[in-house]
């Protein structure tokens, strides 16, 4: 079993089933809280939802994610999981992207962990506020990401502003964020087809983002035409 709760984890994620009688899930470590993700979970009751957490073989917190109308959602509450989040998945094809021109003052570069301290003060600045950030814990994990993915902060100066990490050639977007004072110059729009790019080169078609459900990041992604898909709750039993 991976550390849980580390953002490194998410990129290598290999799940194993695990069963117990009327009960299944896929454990493995969770992309949005220090806690291990118990994927795709089914149970028929609240005892055989009980006889899988036994048998889970990493100690909690657990974190589940289910849409609103999951039979399993009312059972796992009554088993004292607790909502902390709401994401929702937004997703397009890479083709018909428009590419824009890098904001004035502005560079990209890959990332490299020896940027941490400064990629740690961009990600607090920008992520400060979101529950799935909060569940993290600091440090997530990011800081140590270089090399697993396309990972790539935009600079001003030597200023971290802006960073995007992406798992390809998959195209999902794991974590993306602004600093509050750079907003709304088209950093994150830049940030996006950086991470299109890398993903097309890797053979990837399209780009995915399950993110929590904020109406900058409904907004962010509806203007670059994503469209919505599921909304799930996020779970957490401590
Ligand atoms: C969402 C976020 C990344 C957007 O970054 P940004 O650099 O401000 O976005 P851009 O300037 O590239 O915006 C492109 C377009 O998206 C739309 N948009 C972005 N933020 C918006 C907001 N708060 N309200 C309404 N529309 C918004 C606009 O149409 C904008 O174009 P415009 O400024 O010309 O009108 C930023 O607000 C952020 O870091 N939020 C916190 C972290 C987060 O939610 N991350 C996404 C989840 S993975």
């Amino acid at each position: 079993m991976p550390r849980p709760g580390c953002a490194w984890t998410i990129w290598s994620r290999t799940f194993s089933s695990l069963r117990a009688d009327g009960a299944s899930c896929q454990p493995g470590p969770s992309p949005t809280a220090r806690a291990v993700r118990l994927d795709n979970l089914r149970a028929r009751d609240g005892q055989a939802l009980a006889a899988l957490l036994e048998a889970v073989p990493a100690d909690p917190p657990y974190d589940v994610a289910v849409a609103p109308d999951d039979p399993a959602g009312p059972l796992l509450r009554e088993a004292g999981f607790e909502p902390y989040a709401t994401t929702v998945t937004m997703s397009r094809a890479i083709e018909g992207l428009p590419e824009r021109d890098t904001p004035e003052g502005v560079r990209l570069l890959t990332y490299d962990n020896s940027m941490a301290a400064r990629y740690e003060e961009a990600e607090f600045d920008s992520l400060d506020g979101l529950a799935v950030f909060a569940a993290m814990g600091r440090p997530t994990g990011y800081g140590e990401g270089a090399g697993f993915g396309d990972f790539t902060v935009a600079m001003r100066g030597e200023r971290i502003i802006g960073f995007c990490f992406t798992q390809v050639p998959e195209g999902i977007i794991w974590w993306l964020g602004v600093v509050p004072d750079e907003r709304r110059h088209g950093i994150a729009r830049m940030l996006v087809s950086s991470a299109a790019r890398a993903t097309r080169v890797a053979g990837g078609t399209h780009l995915l983002a399950d993110t929590e459900d904020t109406p900058a990041a409904r907004a962010f992604f509806r203007a670059l035409r994503f469209r919505e898909g599921t909304t799930r709750h996020l779970l957490l039993r401590r």
